[in-house]
C-alpha cells in the first residue's frame, strides 16, 4: 500500500494512488469542485483560484487542483469559508466578462456560465465600466479570439506547448489589461490547434468552422472513432437534423488521451461530399434490386464457365472489419480466385509521434489480417492489381470503397473487363470504368469496427443516415450473397463480428464494443 494514500473527504475516507490532486480524489468519490483552469490533462498552475478547498491545519483555503493528497489530510470542500471564498473568485472572474451569453458560441456548453447558473446567480456589484478589449482577433488559419471573454485561464497556451509541442500562444500585459495573444512572429497554426477551443471553459477561442453554425443544445453527439488515420482517435460526432456540424475528441486514455488533431474534426466534411445516392448500370441509373440482380446474373454466368477464379475482389483500409470479412467470406464461397488491398495513400510527411499517423486509413491492421486469411497470405498491393489489369490476367472485380489508387492504363484496362461491381459512398474516377456503381454508406452512417495501429478495435457508431439507397459495404454484399443461394442473413454488424471473431485467428481477443446512445448535448463537459 506504499503507493496510496488514504484522506478524509468531507468526512468521507477515500483511499487514492500518492500523487493525486484533491481535486482528483474528490472526483473518484463523486465529489465535484468547480474548476476554470485545471485540466486532466495539463499541468496545473492554479490560476484562477475556483477550486479552493480547506484543509485541516493549513492557515489559508488551497487550490485542490494543484495539492497533492496526503496521508490523514482532512479536506473540506463545501464549509461557509470555502463557499464564499469560490463565489468571490466567481465574482471576479465576472468583474470584466462581457456576459454575451446570447450571441456566444460556447452558451450551452460553458463553464462560467455553468457554474453561475448551477449555484452562484447573484447580482453583480459592479458600477463602473468594464475593460474592454479586441472582439474578434484572428489567432490562425483556425481560430478566432474574443479577449474580452477570456478568463485568463491558459489552458490554450498548455495545450499548445504540452501537447502539440510548440509555443504559439502566451499572455501580454499585466491586471486587468492581461491578455492573451500569439507569441511574437506565431500564429496559432499547430495542427492540433482545435483542442485549444475544445479546452477554453468560456467562449474565447472559438473555431471559425463551427462558430454562428449550430446552437450546442440542438446538437446530439454519437461517440465514434475516427477515419482520419490509423491512430483511430475516439471521438463524437456532434450532429442535428441530419447533418454533421462538427467532431470532437472522446477520450480514451490508450488512444488519443483527450486529443484529436485538425484533420481528423474537417473529416465530417467529405461525408456529404460527392455521394453516391442510387445503384447505376452501364451509366445508367437504376435500383438497387435491379443492380443486384444484374451483378447476380454476371456473377452466375462466370460460375458457370469457370471463369471465377480470373476474377477478383478489393477490400478496403476505409471499410470496417464486417465489411471486409464478408466480402471475402463470399468471394471464397463463390471461388473468386484473387483478393487485393486498397486504400488511401500514405501521408507525404512522417507521423508526428503525438497522434497523426502516417498511414491515413482507419483499418489497414484490420483488413491486412482479413486479407491474409481469406486469401491464405496471397492478397496483393494495388500496384500488383495494376500489373494484373495491364497483363490481362483479370476478367472480373468486384471493388469496395473508395481510395483505389489506378494509374490512367490500368484504368484503362479495368474498363475492358467483363465484370465490373463498385461499392463506393463517393463519386470518382472509378465510376465511369465499373460497369455497376452499388451506393454505399460511409463511415458516419455505419455501425461496425475499425483496427487500428496499436491493434486495437474499436466500434464506429452511425450518426446520420445514408444518403438516398445507400447503406452499409456488408448489407450490400450480403443482398448479393442471397441472390447467389450464399447464406448471409446477419441481423447486424455485431453479427457479422461475432463470426468474424471465431473465424479469423486475428480477431480471437477482439471485442465489438459497447452500445453507447446518441445524446442531447446540454452543458456536456466531457472535453475538461
Ligand atoms: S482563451 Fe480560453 S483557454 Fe485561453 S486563456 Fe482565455 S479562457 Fe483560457
Ligand atoms: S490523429 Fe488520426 S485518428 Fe486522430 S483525429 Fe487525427 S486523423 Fe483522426
Ligand atoms: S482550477 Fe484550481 S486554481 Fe484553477
Amino acid at each position: 500500500m506504499a503507493d496510496k494514500i488514504t484522506l478524509k473527504i468531507d468526512g468521507q475516507a477515500v483511499t487514492v494512488d500518492k500523487g493525486t490532486n484533491i481535486l482528483e480524489a474528490a472526483r473518484s468519490v463523486g465529489t465535484s469542485v468547480p474548476y476554470f483552469c485545471y485540466h486532466p490533462g495539463l499541468s496545473s498552475p492554479a490560476v484562477c483560484r475556483q477550486c479552493l478547498v480547506d484543509v485541516k491545519g493549513q492557515p489559508k483555503l488551497v487550490p485542490s487542483c494543484y495539492t497533492p493528497v496526503a496521508d490523514n489530510m482532512e479536506v473540506t470542500t463545501n464549509s461557509e469559508k470555502v463557499l464564499v471564498a469560490r463565489q468571490q473568485m466567481l465574482e471576479f472572474t465576472l468583474v470584466n466578462h462581457p456576459v454575451d451569453c446570447p450571441i456566444c458560441d460556447k452558451a450551452g456548453e460553458c463553464t462560467l456560465q455553468k457554474l453561475y447558473s448551477e449555484w452562484d446567480g447573484a447580482h453583480t456589484r459592479t458600477d463602473v465600466g468594464k475593460q474592454h478589449k479586441p472582439k474578434v482577433k484572428d489567432l490562425g488559419p483556425e481560430i478566432v479570439l474574443d479577449a474580452e471573454r477570456c478568463i485568463l485561464c491558459t489552458r490554450c497556451i498548455r495545450v499548445c506547448d504540452e501537447v502539440a509541442g510548440q509555443h504559439q500562444l502566451e499572455m501580454a500585459h499585466r491586471g486587468d489589461r492581461e491578455q492573451l495573444t500569439t507569441a511574437p512572429g506565431k500564429q496559432l497554426d499547430n495542427p492540433y490547434s482545435l483542442n485549444t477551443v475544445d479546452v477554453c471553459p468560456v467562449g474565447a477561442l472559438t473555431s471559425k468552422d463551427f462558430r454562428f453554425s449550430m446552437r450546442v443544445w440542438e446538437l446530439n453527439g454519437t461517440p465514434s472513432i475516427c477515419a482520419g488515420c490509423a491512430t483511430g482517435c475516439n471521438d463524437e460526432v456532434q450532429h442535428a437534423r441530419g447533418e454533421i456540424h462538427r467532431i470532437v475528441p472522446r477520450p480514451n486514455p490508450d488512444v488519443n488521451k483527450y486529443w484529436m488533431c485538425d484533420e481528423g474534426r474537417m473529416t465530417y466534411k467529405e461525408v456529404r461530399e460527392r455521394r453516391i445516392a442510387g445503384a447505376r448500370i452501364n451509366g445508367e441509373t437504376s435500383s438497387v434490386e435491379k443492380a443486384i440482380a444484374a451483378a447476380e446474373t454476371a456473377l452466375t454466368a462466370a460460375k458457370s464457365s469457370g471463369a471465377l477464379g480470373s476474377y477478383g475482389v478489393v477490400l478496403n483500409a476505409q471499410a470496417t472489419n464486417e465489411d471486409n470479412y464478408l466480402l471475402v467470406k463470399i468471394a471464397r464461397a463463390l471461388g473468386i480466385g484473387r483478393f487485393y488491398m486498397a486504400g488511401r495513400p500514405e501521408r507525404p510527411e512522417r507521423e508526428d509521434k503525438i497522434l497523426r499517423h502516417r498511414d491515413m486509413n482507419p483499418n489497414t491492421t484490420g483488413m491486412r489480417a482479413i486479407a491474409e486469411w481469406g486469401s491464405t497470405g496471397k492478397a496483393r498491393s494495388t500496384r500488383q492489381l495494376a500489373d494484373d489489369l495491364n497483363s490481362g490476367q483479370l476478367k472480373g472485380l468486384w471493388i469496395l470503397g473508395d481510395h483505389v489508387d489506378l494509374d490512367e492504363k490500368s484504368q484503362a484496362a479495368l474498363a475492358k473487363l467483363e465484370f465490373t461491381l463498385y461499392q463506393s459512398p463517393h463519386e470518382n474516377f472509378l465510376c465511369d470504368k465499373m460497369k455497376i456503381i452499388l451506393p454505399a454508406a460511409s463511415w458516419a452512417e455505419i455501425d461496425g469496427t475499425f483496427t487500428n495501429a496499436k491493434g486495437m478495435t474499436q466500434r464506429a457508431r452511425p450518426a446520420v443516415e445514408p444518403p438516398g439507397e445507400a447503406r452499409p459495404h456488408h448489407q450490400l454484399v450480403a443482398l448479393l450473397a442471397e441472390k447467389l443461394g450464399i447464406n448471409a442473413d446477419y441481423p447486424s454488424a455485431r453479427a457479422i463480428f461475432f463470426e468474424l471473431s471465431k473465424t479469423v485467428p486475428a480477431f480471437a481477443q477482439a471485442q465489438f464494443g459497447a452500445d453507447m446512445a446518441t445524446v442531447q448535448l446540454r452543458f456536456a463537459n466531457s472535453r475538461g
